[in-house]
C-alpha cells in the first residue's frame, strides 16, 4: 500500500513466474498482491507450465491473483474452474494482451473490438459459485474508444476492479499512453479502476494518485522487473539484489533438467529486464556468455560495480 493505495505487480510472461515472486515477495515485497502471467488453453489441455506456476504449492505465503486469458467461455470456465479447485476465489480476466498471434485470435486486447465475443465469455463465467473477477485491460486494440462498448459489460460479472494500461494493442509497447481516455474511463466507471502503465518510481505512483485521488490503486510491470526494490528504498543494497538473483539463479540451477544450455537461456530471460540501469558492459558480457563460467564471472563482475 502507498498510503491507502493498494500497488499491484504486474504479470510479465517469462519472468514474473512463481520463482521470480517468491524471491520477491521474500527480499523486498511492498505489494499487495502479485499476478500470475495468463494461463491458457492449448490444444484443450492446460499446459503443465501455468498449472505449475499457479500451485498453492508454489505460492505459499504471497497473495497471488492467477490471470486467464481464453476468448471461447468453454476454455474460460475450464480454467476458472480449475483455479477454483485450486482454492482460488479471486480470478482476473486477460483483455490487454497485445501480442499479434494472440491478439489476432481475438484473444487479450484483440477481444475489444468485439463485445458480443466479451460478453458470451462473462456469461460463462459469472455462474460459477464462490468466484469473483477482475478484468486487466487495454482501451482497445485498434482504436482508442473501444473500451466504451466493454464498460457496460462489466455489470454482468461485476469486477472487483479494472486495471486499465491506457493504451492500444496495435501500439504493442510503445508507451503511448492516452490519459485523456484514461481520464474517460475514470468518469465513466461504477467499478474502482486500477492505473497501469510506465511507472518508475514512488514519485510516478504519488503523481498519478494525486491526478485520480478515486483510484483503487496502481499496478507496476517492467519498472518493478528491473529495480524490485523500487516501492521499499530502504531495501535498495546490492546485498539485497544479489540475494534476489541467488534465489533464483540457484533454484534454476537446482531444477532445471535441460542442462547449461536451458540454465543460461533462463537467466538470459531473466536479464532482459534485471537491473537494466546497471553497468552496460557487464549486462552485454552476460546477455553473451555462452558458458556457465563465462556467466558467472560475468555476474560476478556486475555485482561488483553496484
Ligand atoms: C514481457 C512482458 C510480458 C507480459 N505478460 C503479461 C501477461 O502475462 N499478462 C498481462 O496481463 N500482461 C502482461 N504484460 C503487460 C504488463 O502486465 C503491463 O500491463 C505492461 O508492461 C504495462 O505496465 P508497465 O509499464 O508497468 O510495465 C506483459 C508485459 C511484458 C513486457
Amino acid at each position: 500500500m502507498i498510503d491507502s493505495y493498494t500497488v499491484f505487480c504486474a504479470p510479465l510472461q517469462g519472468v514474473t513466474n512463481h520463482v521470480w515472486r517468491l524471491a520477491h515477495a521474500t527480499i523486498f515485497g511492498g505489494i499487495d498482491a502479485y499476478f500470475s502471467p495468463f494461463m491458457r488453453i492449448e490444444h484443450q489441455q492446460l499446459l503443465k507450465r501455468d498449472i505449475n506456476d499457479v500451485s498453492p504449492v508454489n505460492n505459499q505465503g504471497i497473495n497471488l491473483i492467477p490471470q486467464i486469458l481464453a476468448c471461447k467461455p468453454n476454455d474460460a470456465t475450464t480454467m476458472a474452474l480449475h483455479l477454483k479447485d485450486e482454492g482460488y476465489s479471486h480470478i482476473n480476466i486477460n483483455l490487454g494482451c497485445p501480442f499479434p498471434p494472440i491478439a489476432l485470435r481475438h484473444k487479450g486486447s484483440g477481444m475489444l473490438p468485439y463485445p458480443h465475443e466479451i460478453e458470451a465469455l462473462f456469461r460463462a463465467l459469472k455462474p460459477i459459485p464462490e468466484l469473483s473477477f477482475s478484468v486487466k485491460m487495454r482501451l482497445g486494440w485498434q482504436r482508442p474508444d473501444e473500451w466504451q462498448q466493454v464498460l457496460p459489460l462489466f455489470s454482468i460479472i461485476e469486477p472487483k476492479f479494472i486495471i486499465v494500461h491506457p493504451c492500444i494493442g496495435k501500439d504493442q509497447y510503445k508507451d503511448s499512453l492516452n490519459l485523456e481516455a484514461f481520464q474517460e474511463i475514470v468518469d465513466s466507471s461504477s467499478f474502482p479502476l486500477i492505473y497501469n502503465g510506465c511507472i518508475h518510481s514512488i514519485d510516478n505512483v504519488m503523481s498519478i494518485i494525486h491526478r485520480w485521488p478515486s483510484l483503487h490503486g496502481v499496478m507496476i510491470g517492467r519498472a518493478l522487473a528491473s529495480n524490485p526494490a523500487l516501492l521499499v528504498p530502504e531495501k535498495v543494497t546490492p546485498d539485497n539484489y544479489h540475494k534476489f538473483y541467488l534465489e533464483i539463479y540457484n533454484h534454476y540451477a537446482a531444477t532445471l533438467t535441460g542442462g547449461d544450455h536451458q540454465l543460461l537461456s533462463t537467466m538470459h530471460a531473466f536479464w532482459d529486464w534485471f537491473l537494466l540501469d546497471a553497468n552496460h558492459k557487464c549486462r552485454k558480457a552476460i546477455k553473451k556468455a555462452t558458458s556457465i563460467e563465462k556467466y558467472e564471472n560475468a555476474v560476478n563482475e556486475l555485482f561488483n560495480s553496484l
